[in-house]
């Protein structure tokens, strides 16, 4: 048992036992290049193109639709950066602007390169305007990009109807499914790609993937060897390869259980969470939200203070505001449903495991209370 509360899943999460008992097994056991065509090598290459055929199974994709990296950031870079390359008519990308930072910041790198980039608009709940994305798919658009479950609200987009207006424009579509994969059903009709990262799905750190439609070109990031069909040159890690299709399985064949502990979770901290601050404000709680994450505005206490304080009280939380030069930047995602500097300063992300109980929503709920009543008091008197 855990000296910690651990509410910050959408971060990363604890590998399973079931991957962590085998580790040392695998590494001795297979540790041949699975590149190298003697019998160990090949019993290397087996590991990695059984875990292949189990992911694609799960994707309904073909097999070499797969394509593994060593995070969701490279795949992101790879998709975004990678379809850009390869055009020739074509400049625009429209990306909305609640993506994760793996995906705004290669959509910059391409704007400094004279691609043109636009981002699309979102409503108050951060729910991506279709009306104004079917505007703006003009001819000069080759790609798409908009995440399907926000990582610090939770909110979901129906990337399949933005998926058919891309396909309908002959225009590439790509979700960053990180945060709802194994949570949520992924139609992959009108998907062009897709990214995955391991451990969010209580894998290890360091394995990603990528889902390509098999007729779409792209250029790789890396060049070398061409293993992964040239996408991704580099020796692979087949150990990890191996355990994020293990994590697959694991989370495959408890799907609805593990979705409704996430979502039972989330509910129960949502409704004490109100009961004892009925001023909160959880962002988004009217639109379709991935399981797992509930954002809060808290009334008057900055983020950074709850966060340090529920710290000091083994509760480990996140926000989406970032610290560069001395100084707490608001969430990009916040300011754009329309949340003011200061609102946004005051979000708290919690994000729920398979690994937490209520009897820890409990614990934390009551260090909140405590918390936020130290400071309503240390406010007035000063
Ligand atoms: C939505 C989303 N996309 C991409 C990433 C990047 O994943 P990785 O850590 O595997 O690079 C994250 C990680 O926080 C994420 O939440």
């Amino acid at each position: 048992m855990a000296s910690f509360i651990y509410l910050d899943n959408a971060s990363t999460t604890r590998v399973f036992n079931e991957i962590l008992s085998q580790m040392p097994d695998i590494f001795e056991k297979y540790f041949a290049n699975p590149n190298s065509i003697h019998t160990q090598g090949q019993r290397v290459r087996n590991l990695i193109e059984d875990s292949r055929r189990i992911i694609s199974k799960f994707v309904g994709s073909s097999e070499d639709e797969i394509i593994f990296t060593s995070c969701a950031t490279e795949s992101n870079n790879t998709i975004i950066r990678g379809t850009a390359y390869i055009q020739k008519d074509k400049n625009k990308i429209l990306v909305s602007p609640i993506e994760h930072k793996s995906v705004l910041n290669p959509a910059r790198y391409l704007a400094k390169r004279g691609f043109s980039v636009e981002f699309l608009k979102v409503d108050k709940t951060g729910v991506v305007d279709i009306d104004d994305l079917e505007k703006r798919l003009d001819k000069d658009v080759f790609l798409v990009s908009v995440i399907h479950g926000n990582n610090e609200t939770g909110v979901l987009q129906d990337i399949t109807k933005i998926g058919k207006l891309c396909r309908e424009r002959e225009v590439l579509f790509f979700s960053d499914v990180v945060q709802s994969f194994l949570k949520e059903d992924i139609n992959l009709e009108f998907i062009d790609f897709f990214s995955v990262s391991g451990h969010k799905i209580n894998a290890p750190k360091g394995i990603g993937l990528f889902y390509k439609r098999k007729d779409i070109e792209i250029e790789p990031l890396l060049l070398g060897g061409g293993q992964e069909k040239g996408y991704r040159s580099g020796t692979e890690n087949p150990q990890y390869i191996k355990f994020i299709s293990d994590a697959v399985k694991i989370w495959n064949s408890n799907k609805s259980e593990f979705y409704n502990h996430l979502k039972g979770l989330r509910e129960y901290f949502e409704g004490r969470l109100k009961e004892v601050i009925p001023d909160v404000y959880i962002v988004s709680d009217s639109v379709d939200r991935l399981p797992h994450i509930s954002c809060v505005i808290f009334p008057k206490i900055d983020a950074q203070t709850m966060i340090l304080a529920l710290d000091s009280k083994g509760v480990c939380v996140s926000s989406g505001s970032a610290c560069s030069s001395g100084a707490v930047n608001p969430s990009h995602v916040l300011l754009s449903y329309g949340f003011s500097k200061e609102e946004a300063l005051r979000a708290v992300r919690f994000s729920f495991g398979i690994f937490n109980s209520k009897e820890e929503v409990d614990k934390t709920i009551s260090f909140i209370k405590e918390i936020y009543d130290n400071y309503m008091k240390f406010i007035y008197f000063s």
